[in-house]
């Protein structure tokens, strides 16, 4: 473990196919993104997600990592996953809908598919003839009894005025990709957007609640977490995310000192 000098942050640099380290029924939610199985080559030989492992050796050691996150989370937890479909040869692979077939066979229950739409999403980025706007967000709790703060995320913007007028989340959530949003040492090249971790953080926990990021990377879960006053708990493989992480968390430490 390393404790970057964060305040409420601890970090694992080892696989999270092993989280023994975490209590048991101590986070209140996971937030992650895991490896879109051989899409990126994060650069470390134990990585999970690459391009000799099939797809099912890949889902059996997800599913490790799922089992793990299932044993660390409160009853009334839940666990958030951000992913993508991706090509393989010419065809698409339902990756969200496998990960999340995988969570429900060590006990999770899917709440839902939330489809992230990405306005800003430009072509070229896959190989897809029609250009891919959206990912999947894969909502799973542990048991049919969790906390959601259904009344911090309610507004779903003007394009969606019958949801919005009842005060309903809905399912599709507009989050533009900005460029470069790792900083400016992007080793990193696919951390998702602050504001719709910032929205799972709200929605999934209160504050001084625990969240967990089994694929740490360059540390988008820890730095909404802990802006928001929450505890955090990241495992990552690579150890070269150390000083991007610290960078961005360091943002925040100005930001509350200015504050205050
Ligand atoms: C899609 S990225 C995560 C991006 C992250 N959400 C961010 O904001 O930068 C997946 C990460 O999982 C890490 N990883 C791969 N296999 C791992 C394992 N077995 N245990 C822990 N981390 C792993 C990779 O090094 C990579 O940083």
């Amino acid at each position: 473990m390393t404790d970057l000098g964060f305040e409420g942050l601890n970090v694992h640099w080892s696989t999270s196919e092993d989280m023994h380290e975490v209590e048991d029924g101590s986070v209140q939610s996971v937030i992650t993104s895991p490896p879109y199985w051989d899409l990126k080559d994060y650069g470390h030989e134990n990585q999970i997600g690459t391009a000799d492992e099939s797809y099912e050796h890949y889902h059996d050691r997800m599913e490790a990592v799922w089992s793990e996150c299932y044993d660390v989370l409160k009853d009334n937890g839940t666990m958030w996953v951000v992913v993508d479909t991706v090509m393989d040869n010419g065809d698409l692979q339902l990756l969200p809908y496998h990960i999340a077939e995988r969570a429900e066979d060590v006990g999770f229950h899917l709440q839902d598919m939330v489809a992230w739409y990405k306005p800003t999403a430009i072509a070229g980025m896959t190989a897809r003839n029609v250009v891919n706007k959206k990912e999947y967000v894969v909502f799973l709790s542990k048991s049919k009894d969790f906390k959601l703060n259904i009344d911090s995320e309610s507004n779903n913007g003007l394009e969606d005025p019958a949801i919005s007028e009842e005060r309903l989340l809905g399912n599709i959530w507009r989050h533009p990709v900005k460029r470069g949003s790792a900083g400016k040492n992007v080793l990193h090249k696919a951390p998702y957007p602050i504001s719709l971790i910032d929205r799972i953080v709200r929605l999934s926990s209160d504050e001084k609640d625990t969240v967990l990021d089994p694929f740490l990377g360059s540390g988008t879960t820890a730095y909404s977490a802990l802006n928001l006053g929450r505890a955090c708990i990241g495992y990552e493989l690579n150890k070269e995310f150390e000083d991007i992480i610290i960078d961005r968390l360091s943002d925040l430490q100005q930001k509350s000192l200015t504050e205050f």
